[in-house]
């Protein structure tokens, strides 16, 4: 196979940190792409190129699907782990490196340039000031110093759990219009608050998609950063699709056609998460469970997983027919080989 790399039209490298950036048009080749590695999972497409995966926090599906995409298609991941295997890193812009980080992402973005083609980074919030943490200033860093793209590997976003998430619901309803699916977007209780990414990427996929979309979280204290409040609220304008907030379990779970959950620390108790707590454990029956499900017009249920099963949503859930938490994972591969090769230009 003969491959050709692109250029970006402005010779500057195409990041994919957010699919807000990105055209519906440029994220439905994407998509189209990913089907047809999904078919034919092995090619050269990234012949002699390498890709840096760095991670700041753990992970199983990430980091095996990016590693085993690039590796399919010819092509060599290295994993960084600042402050375990790799130096702990700076990023804050005039900041004086009197702490216990060794290293600057001004020089690591632009060394990993000179040895990769691309780097994708994971960097989730830190979870004491919101108002710092929604700066995503390790992403940002990267995205400015380096000189390759960068891919957004889950920071105050999930991107590439967007598109997996959608290529799974395209092909659960055998069809890429999904407009006019009554889809769900549930908080659920876990006991540590946890990032807002997935919900922020779920409700801006889902009204990108130009679904009804309901989100549904225990009071007003759980609504997501209003930039992406505000992201799905255009959407659903762009799309003809709709956008609003319940806090009604049973009225949002009526005629739903998907139901996707996800625990997210409320945004107002960053650096107070003591506060929060009896919060979140006033609120454990909004776990996803069969009589919740009943209600929908026979729903898909997924999530990004990991998933704490009977917490987050009940075994019978996880293991329904209609669940495609195993689908929309298995699709992360496809999806962020679809995207290595479109940032590196190398696609076909
Ligand atoms: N969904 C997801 O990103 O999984 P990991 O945290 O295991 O990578």
């Amino acid at each position: 196979m003969q491959v050709t790399e692109v250029k970006s039209k402005t010779g500057l490298p195409r990041h994919f940190l957010n699919t807000q950036d990105w055209s519906w048009s440029e994220l439905c080749a994407l998509l189209d792409h990913a089907r047809e590695l999904k078919e034919n999972p092995i090619q050269p497409l990234l012949n002699g190129k390498s890709v840096a995966l760095v991670f700041f926090n753990p992970s199983l599906r990430t980091r095996a699907s990016f590693d085993i995409g690039a590796t399919q298609l010819g092509g060599h991941a290295v994993v960084l782990e600042p402050g375990g295997s790799s130096w702990e890193m700076a990023f804050g812009e005039g900041e004086v490196m009197d702490g216990a980080a060794e290293e600057h992402a001004k020089e690591a973005a632009r060394v990993l340039s000179k040895y990769c083609d691309i780097i994708a980074l994971r960097a989730f919030p830190k979870f004491r000031d919101w108002s710092v943490d929604r700066r995503d200033l390790v992403l940002t860093a990267f995205a400015t110093h380096a000189s390759v793209p960068v891919i957004n590997m889950e920071t105050i976003t999930h991107p590439c759990q967007e598109l997996a998430h959608l290529m799974a619901l395209r092909e659960y309803f055998g069809t890429d219009d999904l407009k006019g699916k009554k889809y769900v977007l549930t908080w659920t209780y876990h006991p540590k608050p946890l990032n807002t990414a997935v919900a922020n990427s779920a409700a801006m996929i889902a009204t990108r998609a130009g679904m009804d979309v309901t989100l549904l979280c225990p009071d007003e204290r759980y609504l997501l950063d209003e930039r992406y409040m505000g992201f799905a609220t255009q959407n659903a304008e762009d799309t003809g699709g709709s956008f609003e907030v319940s806090h009604d379990i049973e009225a949002a779970y009526d005629g739903a056609d998907i139901v996707y959950a996800k625990s997210w620390g409320a945004i107002p108790f960053f650096g107070n998460w003591e506060a929060e707590k009896p919060i979140r454990d006033a609120n454990k029956h909004f776990i996803v469970d069969e009589q919740k499900m009943a209600r929908t017009n026979n729903a898909c249920f997924s999530h990004c997983l990991p998933a704490r099963r009977n917490i987050k949503a009940t075994d019978a859930v996880m293991d329904s027919p209609n669940s495609l938490i195993i689908e929309e994972a298995e699709n992360r591969l496809h999806v962020q080989k679809a995207l290595m090769t479109t940032v590196a230009g190398t696609k076909v």
